[in-house]
């Protein structure tokens, strides 16, 4: 009997999201097997928001960020009842196979299906890059590329008044996206969750350099550290009341989370898509797909929930050797 399979999109939408459901659906067809989509993340399995997805209803998809099938956050998961009616329902609607996109929570779900005995493998959609085990997850380099556009053009503005600028970007408790993006951006700061700041010690750097260079400064600041406002009013506590160098804040928020994929996310998307369906279709189960050096592979979920990622330690070192003031680690 041909299988059919089901995918979805669950929690923070990443972009990426699209080429990846695009990905599933057509190598299931050239696979044989049917493929339909699940709407609204898993709030979809108990509304059984079943969309057909084909050529037409792919058409346009690719090269859009968000999720065209919707995402949610569904409480009714945080439920073991709620888990078990969504396996029945799945079972009941035929549905030989489950495809979920999303974070940490989403993969949670997941693994809570496998461990039901249903089919499950999931695609790792965040842009925070939280996720052990895989070195990207779709929707990274996109958000990591439009924070960096928009860095380059508080630049401008910086350079031209020569400010301080303190920009506040996601990534739940990660601090890749900081990290990475005081590199790409030559920010003299960043401020993550894994490492301990020195208040003192940033606000003496940015004093230093605005009375050697009267230039700009750029301080990339998590937002698992704490709220942008916070740190500024630590920062001008650090001098004993007023900056020498004026300083704005900007908080980027959700601008982060959407816009076009990339190329790499296009083809990340593309390749976890297409290997997610024939691991599901040859009878894998309970595993995510991740990218270690360059290599697509699957890993069990049980290896990856609940694992702290950490920065890798070659971008450590050379945000190091790049001066970039990101404090001292965090002993775990
Ligand atoms: O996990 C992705 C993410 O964008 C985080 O970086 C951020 O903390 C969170 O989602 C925001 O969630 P929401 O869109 O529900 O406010």
């Amino acid at each position: 009997m041909r299988k059919k399979i089901a995918v979805l999109t669950s929690g923070g939408d990443s972009p990426g999201m699209n080429p990846a459901l695009c990905a599933v659906a057509r190598t299931a067809q050239t696979q044989g097997a049917e493929v339909i989509g699940i709407s609204d993340g898993y709030e979809g399995i108990f509304e059984r928001a079943f969309v057909e997805l084909n050529d037409r209803s792919l058409s346009g998809v690719l090269d859009r960020g968000g999720t065209f099938l919707q995402s949610s956050r569904c409480k009714r998961f945080y439920d073991p009842a709620g888990i078990d009616e969504a396996v029945d329902i799945l079972r009941e609607e035929k549905i030989g196979g489950l495809i979920v996109i999303g974070g940490d929570g989403s993969l949670t779900g997941a693994r809570e299906l496998f461990r039901r005995g249903f089919p499950t493998i999931g695609i790792p959609g965040s842009i925070d890059n939280d996720i052990w085990g895989t070195d990207m997850s779709v929707g990274v380099d996109t958000a990591a590329n439009t924070i960096m556009t928009m860095v380059d053009r508080i630049k401008d503005t910086a350079r031209s008044h020569r400010r301080c600028f303190l920009i506040e970007v996601m990534g739940r408790n990660s601090g890749y996206l900081a990290l990475i993006t005081a590199i790409s951006c030559g920010a003299e700061v960043a401020v993550i969750p894994e490492f301990y700041y020195h208040i003192g010690r940033i606000h003496d750097l940015l004093k230093r350099r605005y009375e050697q260079t009267k230039d700009n400064s750029i301080i990339l600041l998590a937002e698992g550290v704490a709220p942008a406002a916070v740190f500024h009013e630590q920062l001008k506590q650090a001098s004993g009341g007023d900056l020498d160098q004026e300083t704005r804040i900007t908080v980027l928020g959700h601008v982060q989370r959407g816009g076009i994929p990339t190329h790499f996310d296009r083809v990340l998307a593309n390749r976890m898509g297409e290997l997610a369906v024939i691991g599901l279709l040859q009878g894998e189960t309970g595993v995510m797909t991740a990218l270690k050096k360059s290599r697509l592979t699957l890993l069990d979920l049980d290896k990856v929930i609940g694992i702290k990622k950490h920065p890798a330690p070659e971008l450590i070192r050379l945000a190091r050797n790049l001066g970039i003031e990101f404090g001292d680690a965090v002993e775990v």
